[in-house]
């Protein structure tokens, strides 16, 4: 029998797959749907070749790929075999596995992963669509020449030592650079020794939470706060307290009364997120001190310092810090841009190997591809040069959204003038909707998120928490006359 009529196969020169592919997958349904048998001797290259009018070349590359996943086996000189190995009931009859589990009830998930999903599904479409980080900054303005320059030069002949392998701690040049930026523009305490490269500032957290807290350590988190603290928490089980935030940031001395016990505080001193209001010098001396005094921790995420408009920069908490008890994180994720995923951690001396040794086991290292090349663009000048030039883009975009919405829609929201970051807070007047107020206004291309969503405890503030480093300033006066009709809608019907 031809045995070559067992497997339908067609050829075609021009299709995209090569022909040995076409004819290795021919094979392959052949042998799975029990259409060659186990053991069944394969015609020789040379003669399927002829038999299908291709070349040996052909039918040898498809037989070896075959071999090589288990499909065929072969001894030199005695030719080509349907594996004997394949269970018979394995290959016949297997019904295809359905798409979606039928009857099955969901999947039995850890605790930690019960939080979390539930937290990922509360961020809600309106989060996730489009898929652009809604106070991140602006592709548009992004040198992406000189960014693939640097790329180009950092891997045209790199150290192998440091490249094809990398560093628990991080690339040291791109450690380097990121303490004497530190060190000189946020008053950091620190040394290159010190730094430890991550994926980004959440990465930073989660690691943080992994490594220093146990299953039910109370952890004081600000109320309203960024949604990534809160689920660093929840993966390591830890128990977030909220605190409510002021107008003067997070207020440690509310938070000893509310739980006195606590092992953490998680904050956002310098722009607290999302209500943007800058944490107070007596406010961060209480802070200290309370760390100071025992085996407490201070995690200070520092996420958008690159950018202050107005106001006096305010050093860094771990600047100010006389115990070792801060642990600094930031990210390149609004300076340059989010899919970078490039962060960093400042830890206290004492943490250093303990989160060196952790690292190599949990994931090795950050990526090098984007370090060496970071390291490049600031070496180069780009980073700065591209810091300078998006603050004043961001500056501008900043003034135009505050006077739009000073002059247009004063009777519905009021807001602190957002000195720094890339985001506004404006609070609802007139007990509107937050929630309906933003999906809506989602809807409309605005782009802003309710500020009750980043609530946790039971007293939510309403207001609307908008990014403008993405939004360009001829669509600025559009954005916030179409707020306004939906704001006027929302007080008609409500
Ligand atoms: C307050 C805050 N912390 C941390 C991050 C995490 O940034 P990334 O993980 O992209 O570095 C963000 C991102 O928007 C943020 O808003």
């Amino acid at each position: 029998m031809d045995i070559s009529s067992l497997f339908e196969v067609n050829l075609d020169p021009d299709a995209n797959a090569p022909l040995y592919r076409q004819l290795h997958s021919a094979m392959r349904d052949a042998i799975l749907a029990g259409r060659l048998n186990p053991g069944e001797r394969l015609p020789s290259s040379r003669a399927l070749g002829k038999r299908l009018g291709c070349s040996r070349n052909t039918v040898t590359e498809a037989y070896d790929l075959l071999t090589a996943e288990g499909y065929l086996e072969g001894r030199i000189g005695a030719g080509s075999y349907v594996s004997r190995t394949f269970a018979e009931d394995w290959v016949r009859d297997r019904p295809a596995l359905p798409r979606e589990q039928k009857n099955a009830g969901p999947p039995r998930l850890s605790r930690a992963g019960r939080a979390l999903a539930e937290m990922g599904s509360d961020a809600g479409p309106d989060m996730n669509t489009p898929r652009r980080d809604p106070i991140g900054p602006d592709p548009a303005a992004f040198p992406f020449d000189a960014w693939a320059r640097a790329l180009a030069r950092a891997w045209r002949r790199p150290d192998p030592d440091q490249a094809f392998r990398g560093d628990p701690m991080g690339y040291p040049p791109l450690r380097e650079a990121v303490a004497d930026y530190l060190r000189k523009v946020r008053a950091l305490n620190c040394g290159a020794e010190q730094v430890m490269i991550t994926s980004g500032a959440q990465h930073a957290l989660d690691l943080v939470a992994r490594l220093l807290l146990d299953p039910g350590d109370a952890v004081w988190i600000e109320d309203p706060s960024y949604r990534g603290a809160r689920a660093a928490l929840a993966a390591t089980g830890a128990n977030a307290i909220p605190v409510p935030v002021d107008k003067d940031g997070f207020d440690a001395a509310r938070a000893a009364e509310i739980a006195p016990d606590a092992r953490a505080a998680m904050v956002t001193p310098s722009h607290q997120f999302p209500l943007g209001v800058t944490m107070g010098l007596a406010r961060r001396m209480q802070l200290l001190e309370w760390a100071a005094i025992g085996d407490r921790w201070i995690v200070e995420d520092d996420y958008d310092s690159e950018f202050r408009y107005t106001g006096r920069p305010i050093p860094a908490l771990q600047g100010l810090d006389r115990a070792w008890r801060v642990i600094y994180a930031g990210t390149f994720s609004k300076a340059m841009f989010p899919g970078l995923r490039l962060g960093y951690l400042v830890l206290p001396p004492g943490l250093v190997e303990a989160f060196r040794a952790a690292r190599l086991l949990l994931d090795g290292h950050t990526a090098t591809v984007g370090q060496l090349a970071m390291a490049e663009f600031i070496a180069d000048g780009h980073f700065p040069a591209h810091l300078r030039r998006m603050r004043v883009l961001y500056g501008r975009r900043r003034d135009i959204m505050l006077h739009h919405l000073r002059d247009r829609l004063a009777p519905f929201l009021a807001g602190p003038p957002g000195e720094a970051g890339m985001h506004l807070l404006a609070h609802l007047h007139r007990g509107l909707d937050d929630t309906a107020i933003a999906r809506r206004a989602a809807r409309a291309g605005v782009n802003c998120q309710a500020l009750s969503a980043f609530h946790v405890g039971p007293n939510r503030r309403k207001g609307l928490v908008m990014g403008f480093g993405a939004v360009h300033e001829e669509a600025i006066p559009g954005m916030v006359e179409r707020l306004a009709g939906i704001l006027r809608d929302g007080t008609e019907s409500g």
